[in-house]
């Protein structure tokens, strides 16, 4: 037998339970419509906010970098990969997100690893949502925080509570002699849900127990405060100790960055491992992302159009009959419950044009399956009444409707 044979038969089980995920592969551009097998389908479930990934403006501004810089960074920042378009865009994104400092790296997750284990070790403390994202429970883990609570989402009561607690368990210093830091994290808009943490109220209890305050703004940025995320949505401005975010989603291209105070970020810089030990980011992400900040500040039609899109989408879901759960931004759930009726559902889906992959364990909860529709500022109403019609077939098909 294998040595690896129980994972080999893993697949196999996962299949019959409907929890293996077929991985379809896009033969055209991203975009409102995309090809799949040969077949134009609508695409309902990117991460392509606003089109970026396939905007004509970052395609040119990417072509016109790579003539000149080349195509990659060729080694990690710190050695010899620091380029002016890293420091360009990082100064891009620190304005745009009214922050004093930015800093790039090779993806939202990797960033979220940066910014919880390079600041909180073993005798730390970390409070942090339930409902946060994989990349920050595996940052937890690498930190391998021994004090840690988790509070009901959003759960605001319960935030104070474990804040309490933590102050206790702080009063004994580390071994070498600091006080622990006690930190609390939660995503800015959860992405499988789509509601909004309640950030005011987090960053006032963390400043009334001496707590700091790391928000992870991946579904933020390009949607919330007229593009500027989070921070911008609240009026929080230097209010939020770490801000997390992406260039992967509405920038539409593949990177992380980290923002805060100049010194946090200084320290980022010196002590972050995937920093400090993985290759910069390419010449196209940073182009992009610099044009992409270009078009956010110079005009807010895309994101209104995202919104308005957004609207139109859940109200005509709605009134087909749909639980689109306790979403408050574009991020759109048709909740079903039953993993295979999310499989069979997005599959017949497919059969009628529309591409949105089922969402399931352990993306969310076992029996909180759902198909996650995704609106973008460059589908039209004709696109969105077409993926409406065939979910409303399907649902009166699988009688969800
Ligand atoms: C809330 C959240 N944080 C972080 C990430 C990771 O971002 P990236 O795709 O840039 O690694 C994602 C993407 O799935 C996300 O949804």
């Amino acid at each position: 037998m294998h040595p690896l044979q129980h994972y080999f038969d893993t697949i196999e089980d996962m299949k019959k339970k409907g929890l293996y995920t077929p991985i379809r592969v896009l033969e055209s551009a991203q975009g409102p419509w995309i090809t799949i097998d040969g077949k134009k389908v609508l695409n309902f479930c990117s991460n392509n906010y606003l089109g970026f990934a396939q905007d004509r403006r970052l395609v040119s501004a990417v072509v016109k970098a790579v003539k000149k810089y080349g195509i990659g960074a060729g080694a990690v920042r710190p050695i010899s990969g620091n380029m002016t378009l890293h420091m360009e865009a990082e100064k891009a994104l620190a304005k745009l997100k009214g922050a004093e400092a930015a800093f790039l790296l090779p993806g939202g997750f990797i960033a979220n690893i940066v910014a919880v284990a390079t600041i909180v070790g073993k005798e730390d403390i970390v409070i942090s949502d339930e409902l946060n994202h994989a990349s920050i429970i595996d940052a937890i883990k690498l930190a391998q925080v021994k004090t840690k609570f988790i509070y009901k989402h959003n759960d605001m009561a319960e935030l104070e509570l474990r804040l309490k607690e933590a102050v206790a368990a702080a009063k004994t210093p580390k071994s070498d002699g600091q006080k622990p830091v006690i930190l609390v994290v939660s995503d800015g808009v959860f992405s499988m849900d789509g509601d909004i943490a309640p950030l005011p109220r987090i960053v006032a209890l963390a400043k009334k127990y001496g707590a700091i305050t790391m928000v992870d703004d991946a579904h933020g940025e390009g949607v919330l405060g007229d593009g500027r995320g989070i921070a911008a949505h609240f009026s929080l401005h230097g209010k939020l100790d770490i801000e997390v975010g992406t260039l992967s989603k509405a920038f539409g291209v593949l990177g992380g960055v980290i923002t805060g105070k100049k010194e946090l970020i200084e320290y980022y810089r010196q002590k972050g491992r995937p920093y400090l030990f993985s290759t910069g980011l390419t010449v196209a992400d940073c182009a992009a992302v610099i044009e992409g900040v270009k078009i956010l500040t110079k005009s807010k039609s895309l994101v209104k159009t995202l919104w308005s899109n957004a609207a139109y989408l859940k109200k005509e879901l709605e009134k087909a009959g749909f639980n689109t759960g306790v979403t408050q931004t574009p991020i759109t759930p048709v909740m079903l419950g039953d993993e295979n009726l999310a499989k069979e559902f997005s599959k017949r889906l497919y059969e009628r044009g529309v591409f949105a992959t089922p969402i399931k364990f352990p993306m969310v909860a076992m029996g909180k399956a759902r198909i996650r529709v995704m609106p973008s500022a460059v589908h039209t109403k004709k696109d969105i009444d077409y993926g409406v019609a065939a979910f409303v077939a399907v649902g009166k098909e699988l009688k969800v409707i």
